[in-house]
């Protein structure tokens, strides 16, 4: 139970290095104008309670959604007392604009099945109970999670449902909610190999132990946007800006897996050197047809669900104004509303349109908090 957006942070727009700006000569920025709201009812996962989804396209019609501490729906309602560290799941793209009905998200793995598997060393053994076991849970009530903010970075789609992606993983060591520890960040690599039913989830191995250690930037671990050859890879830093480092999409299936490929935006310009630290934050970054345009959406963070947007001719700015256009409501639990996250993965990638989430909380009758996801689909004039 604990989410992105705990710290008070405004969706950092600026790049580092970089005061957010008006925009040089030449360099157009869209205002974005909202034409149409629509409600598409709440993602529901029956017998699952999971905590802040984020969605990838996987292969065609398909969305891998990775979520954070799932628990289960128990038979009289409530909800289970322990929670595992992260899950995934497919579901089809949402039905049209004039036929809006509830996303029913479907799980082919059984609760207990961890996506992103934590160390040895991050109590990874975890501790069990009926049968269950939760990695990440230490004997001294400490936890280490590994909760994804965003979906996996895909660098090659082939037949057959074949898929080669990227996540880019937070290890952080908790108590309650307080961060004991941010050690770095993991890179774990994402496959699904021939998947013609569709009902196999990808597997996930940790490739990389801390591609960024505690004092860099976990680029990538905030957002990331596949556009014209690079992908583009944003983490957080301290000041609750955004810095960017792109990955240039090499060979057929291009890897993500040695820091020769990287360059990161310091300064004004493209370096081959990683800047220092880092801090979590949220939001979503994806490549506008309509706008030519980087759109940056996230939330002004807990508790509320209030949607900013910022748009930039090119991926490492300059940045739009922030501008608030949907506020999700908010729930009566212990967490009112956070996670605040856009999935250009449901969308026919026109960019004439946006599918939004957030998660809000409820109490079950023991009191236990009972996540809900709004999903949203917002037009654009
Ligand atoms: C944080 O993790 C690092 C690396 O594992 C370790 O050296 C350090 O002692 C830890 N700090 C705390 C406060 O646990
Ligand atoms: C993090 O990595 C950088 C670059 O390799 C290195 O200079 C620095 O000492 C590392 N910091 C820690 C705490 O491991
Ligand atoms: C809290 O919210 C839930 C669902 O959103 C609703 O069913 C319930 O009546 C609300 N409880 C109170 C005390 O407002």
């Amino acid at each position: 139970m604990y989410h992105r957006s705990l710290h008070p942070s405004a969706l950092a727009l600026a790049i580092c290095g970089t005061a957010l700006a008006a925009p040089a000569d030449g360099q157009k920025t869209v205002a974005p104008v909202v034409s149409k709201i629509t409600a598409d009812g709440d993602l529901i996962d029956p017998g699952l309670n999971r905590d802040s989804c984020s969605s990838s396209l996987w292969s065609t019609n398909k969305i891998l959604w990775v979520c954070r501490d799932t628990q289960q729906v128990l038979a009289d309602g409530t909800i289970g007392p322990n929670s595992v560290v992260n899950s995934a799941l497919f579901s089809t793209l949402p039905t049209p604009l004039n036929d809006p009905q509830q996303l029913l998200l479907h799980s082919p793995e059984s609760f207990g099945h961890v996506f992103y598997a934590m160390e040895p060393d991050e109590c990874g053994q975890g501790l069990c109970e009926d049968g269950i076991c939760y990695p990440g849970l230490c004997s001294d009530g400490s936890r280490w999670v590994g909760w994804p903010d965003t979906g996996p970075v895909v660098t090659f789609r082939g037949l057959l449902g074949v898929v080669n992606a990227y996540a880019f993983i937070t290890q952080q060591h908790l108590n309650g909610l307080s961060v004991l520890n941010t050690t770095g960040y993991e890179l774990y690599h994402v496959t699904s190999g021939i998947n013609l039913e569709g009902n196999t989830l990808p597997s996930t191995k940790q490739h990389v132990d801390l591609l960024w250690n505690s004092t860099q930037i976990g680029y990538g671990s905030a957002a990331s946007v596949v556009h014209d050859g690079f992908a583009y890879l944003y983490g957080a830093t301290p000041n609750r800006k955004l810095a960017v480092a792109r990955a240039a999409l090499i060979g057929l299936v291009p890897s993500l897996e040695d820091h020769s490929v990287y360059e990161y935006y310091v300064h004004g310009t493209w370096t081959h050197t990683a800047p220092v630290s880092t801090d979590p934050t949220i939001g979503t970054i994806y490549y506008s047809p309509k706008w030519e345009s980087f759109v940056s959406i996230g939330g002004d963070g807990f508790p509320d669900a209030n949607f900013l947007i910022s748009t930039a001719p090119k991926a490492e700015g300059p940045w739009s104004a922030p501008l608030q256009f949907y506020s999700g409501s908010v729930g009566n639990g212990s967490l009112g509303a956070y996670s605040a996250v856009a999935h250009p993965g449901l969308t026919d990638g026109t960019g004439d349109y946006i599918f939004l989430t957030w998660t809000k909380t409820h109490p079950d009758v023991s009191g236990r908090d009972v996540y809900e996801q709004p999903l949203v689909r917002v037009d654009w004039e």
